[in-house]
């Protein structure tokens, strides 16, 4: 049986799509082979990757002026691609919401000054920064944030004003996952093992002018936008499945409605499992309520034995991957794309459970009588038995 996955990364992927590939996995398309066992200079594999990219195109509406780079080293690599390929006047601004636009902020430093011109980090990035009027340095080739801090819980619902400096957008956790006028930015890149795909391929959308000089001499060439727009993401040998794997969620989304409905899904999702946490008496959010992700949804019941008691007890129950990111504890929920509603019905009935179950065992301790807490029961896919006394 499948579980209910809430895992961040990589995480979830349509079943639909992994039926797809499984169908398809011994002979894609009558030419006797698996996607994986073809070369990547092939009509077939040619054809794969046009294809993703078409759809790519036609979910984001992305005009002819920006390329499509399917590349390889994942959010990571990017960190230090952004600097190498656009910073041509060794100066950069960034925002720092959260753990990843810190550790791209940190990769930038190497190849130039990354500036931080707005920071939440003294509220341990409880929220995003005031960017109502950002410092932004003459100087700057770029200003960088990430839309969706995956550790953290929050994003940027709209982009800020950076007075007319090209934004690089890291949407890594949020990739896809609503509409976006892709024309606000000067790059938006995304490592696709969270909404898109298996991990192994990053895509990079770059507006053509920010490219039209070259990147750092010392830049390899893996890491090059140039030369990966010029030879079509074929540089090298690219991660051919994984490319195939993403094309299959393209169509999947465009199946679905394209990222109109899409993001009506999500934003149904995230409004499910906020109102089960705002109504607990023992859950509660740990991102601001007004920068709140869509995607990742951080709470805790503020008691780390009983957070692991939950996460325990979740996963029991069939419902995976609710732990917090190791460097903030508490819990977290990743409600991507291809997790479905009822994948999210049946979290908040498992909390609804877990909450009753606490509040009968702590209310046995008052009166004195031996405490036997009953496990959460009915209305979670785990009822059957399998989840343990808190
Ligand atoms: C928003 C964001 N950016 C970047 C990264 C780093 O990606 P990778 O592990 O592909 O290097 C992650 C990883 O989870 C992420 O969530």
């Amino acid at each position: 049986m499948r579980v209910y996955n809430f895992n961040a990364g990589p995480a979830a992927l349509p079943q639909s799509v992994l039926e797809t590939a499984a169908a398809e996995l011994l002979d894609y398309h009558g030419c006797g082979m698996s996607v994986m066992e073809m070369s990547h200079r092939s009509a077939e594999f040619q054809g794969i990757i046009d294809e993703a990219e078409r759809d790519l195109r036609a979910l984001l509406a992305i005009p002819e002026s920006y390329r499509v780079l399917f590349m390889q080293g994942g959010g990571t690599g990017q960190f230090a691609a952004v600097p190498m390929n656009l910073m041509h006047h060794g100066v950069a601004d960034y925002i720092v919401s959260g753990t990843w636009s810190k550790k791209a902020r940190q990769e930038a430093t190497k190849y130039g000054t990354a500036n931080v011109i707005a920071s939440s980090e003294d509220a341990g990035f409880a929220f995003v920064p005031d960017c109502a009027d950002l410092p932004v340095d003459a100087d700057a080739d770029y200003v960088y944030l990430c839309q969706n801090e995956t550790v953290n819980g929050t994003r940027f619902a709209t982009l800020p004003d950076t007075k007319g400096k090209p934004i690089v957008a890291d949407v890594s956790s949020c990739f896809l996952s609503e509409p976006a006028d892709i024309t606000r930015y000067g790059v938006m890149y995304g490592g696709v093992q969270k909404n898109v795909g298996p991990a192994g391929v990053v895509i990079a959308i770059v507006r053509d002018d920010l490219i039209a000089e070259p990147a750092f001499a010392g830049t390899p060439v893996i890491l090059d936008y140039k030369t990966t727009a010029a030879k079509g993401s074929l540089y090298n040998t690219p991660p051919c499945w994984n490319i195939y794997m993403c094309g299959l969620v393209f169509k999947w989304l465009r199946a679905q409605g394209g990222l109109v409905e899409i993001g009506r899904r999500n934003n149904e999702k995230a409004a499910l499992l906020y109102d089960r946490i705002d109504a607990s008496a023992l859950f509660r959010g740990i991102a601001r309520p007004d920068c709140r992700s869509i995607m990742n949804v951080t709470f805790t019941t503020g008691d780390a034995e009983l957070d692991a008691a939950f996460v325990a007890q979740a996963k029991a129950a069939g419902l995976v991957g609710v732990k917090g990111h190791r460097s903030v504890g508490g819990l977290r929920a990743s409600i991507y794309n291809a997790v479905p509603l009822d994948a999210v019905q049946a979290l908040v009935n498992f909390m609804e459970d877990f909450e009753a179950a606490h509040a009968r065992a702590a209310s046995a301790e008052v009166i004195g009588t031996p405490s036997s807490p009953s496990s959460p029961s009915s209305s979670s896919r785990s009822s059957q038995g399998s989840a343990s006394s808190i």
